[in-house]
C-alpha cells in the first residue's frame, strides 16, 4: 500500500552511525535534516527536503540520555507529520525504559507505557524495534509494532566458533528463560537458568542454578546488560557448578564504567552484543559488537514494500 510512495530514512542524534549503515545496506540516501540543540538545551529540528507524501522511517534508539532522545524523536515526528509525510515509522532498535513495564510496587509509574503513549500522540504510525525487554510491551502501542530479534546475527557468530560444544544455554534470570529457550532450540543444546534476587540497581544475588552445566561451555543470554551484575554473577554460579568456558550474549549493551570493569574481572570469556546502541567498548575489552544494520535495513525495505518480516526471525 505504501510501496508506491517514496521511502526516506532520517536519523535522530542517538545513533547516526547505525542510521548511515542501515541506509548503506539498502542503498538509500540518508534524509537531510538538522537535528541539534539550542544554547539552552532545547531540541532544534528542521527537515531540509520535501517529504510530502513520503513513507518516512526515523532511526532513534532511545538510549542514554533517554529523556532527551525520546523528546527529540517526538519533535522529529512532529516536524515530519506537519510536513505532510504519508506515514511515519519510528525505528527504535533499543527501546529504553522497557524495564519499567509494570507496577511491581506501590506508587511507581509504568514508564514504558507512557513512552508508547507519547510517541503515538506525537504522530508515529508504526514502530520497528528489536528484542524488547518483555514481548508484552508490543501491546502498549495501539499501532503496528514489528519486533525483530538479534538472534540470527548472534547465532551466526556462535556457530562460527570451533569447539563450542558441549554447550548449555543459560538464562541469567527466570524472566529471560523464553529468550534462552529459543537459543537452545536453535543450537540444539541444553537449557538452564539462574534464579536471581536484585538487591539494588547495581547489585544482584544469584540464588541458585536450575539445570546442568558441569563439563559444558555456557552461553549466557539476556536482552540487555547495564552494570553487568546479572551476567557476571550468573557466570560465577555457572563456574561454581563446573562449567568450562562462559560466553555471554545480549542484544543491547548500555554499559558504563562499572559494567566494563565487572566484565573485565569476571569469568566471562567474551560478551557478544549488537550496535542497537552506540556501544563503544574500550580497547582490549571482552565485548564483541555485531552489526544489525542489514537486519534493520531489510525490515525497513519489507515494511515499505508491504512484505512479511517474519522470515527475518530465522
Ligand atoms: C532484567 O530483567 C534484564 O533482563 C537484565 O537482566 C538486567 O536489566 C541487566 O542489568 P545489569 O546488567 O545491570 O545487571
Amino acid at each position: 500500500m505504501f510501496a508506491h510512495y517514496e521511502m526516506k530514512i532520517f536519523s535522530g542524534s542517538a545513533h547516526p552511525e547505525l542510521a548511515k549503515r542501515i541506509c548503506e545496506s539498502i542503498y538509500q540516501p540518508l534524509g537531510n535534516a538538522t537535528v541539534m540543540q539550542f544554547a539552552d538545551g532545547e531540541s532544534k529540528v528542521r527537515i531540509n527536503e520535501d517529504i510530502r507524501g513520503r513513507d518516512i522511517f526515523i532511526v532513534q534508539p532511545t538510549t542514554s540520555p533517554a529523556n532527551h532522545h525520546i523528546m527529540e524523536l517526538c519533535i522529529l515526528v512532529d516536524a515530519i507529520r506537519r510536513a505532510s509525510a504519508a506515514r511515519i515509522t519510528a525505528v527504535i532498535p533499543y527501546f529504553g525504559y522497557a524495564r519499567q513495564d509494570r507496577k511491581d510496587r506501590p506508587r511507581v509509574p509504568i514508564t514504558a507505557k507512557l513512552v508508547a503513549n507519547l510517541l503515538t500522540a506525537a504522530g508515529v504510525n508504526r514502530v520497528l524495534t528489536m528484542d524488547l525487554h518483555a514481548q508484552q510491551i508490543q501491546g502498549f502501542f495501539d499501532i503496528q509494532v514489528d519486533h525483530l530479534y538479534a538472534r540470527p546475527v548472534m547465532l551466526r557468530h556462535l556457530r562460527a566458533k570451533a569447539n563450542i560444544h558441549p554447550l548449555a544455554v543459560v538464562s541469567p534470570d527466570v524472566g529471560g528463560l523464553k529468550m534462552a529457550e529459543a537459543f537452545s532450540q536453535a543450537l540444539g543444546c541444553g537449557l538452564a537458568t539462574v534464579a536471581k534476587r536484585r538487591k539494588s540497581d547495581t547489585e544482584v544475588d544469584p540464588l541458585y542454578l536450575i539445570g546442568e552445566v558441569e563439563g559444558k561451555n555456557v552461553f549466557l543470554v539476556d536482552d540487555l546488560t547495564s552494570t553487568a551484575g546479572t551476567l557476571t554473577s550468573a557466570a560465577r554460579i555457572c563456574k561454581a557448578h563446573g562449567a568450562k568456558e562462559v560466553f555471554a550474549g545480549v542484544s543491547h549493551a548500555v554499559l558504563g564504567e562499572l559494567g566494563y570493569s565487572r566484565l573485565a574481572e569476571s569469568e566471562i570469556t567474551e560478551l557478544i552484543t549488537t550496535n542497537s546502541t552506540p556501544v563503544a567498548p574500550p580497547p582490549g575489552s571482552k565485548v564483541e559488537v555485531l552489526c544489525v544494520a542489514s537486519l534493520l535495513g531489510e525490515a525497513i525495505k519489507r515494511i515499505h514494500n508491504d512484505e512479511s518480516v517474519s522470515s527475518l526471525f530465522e
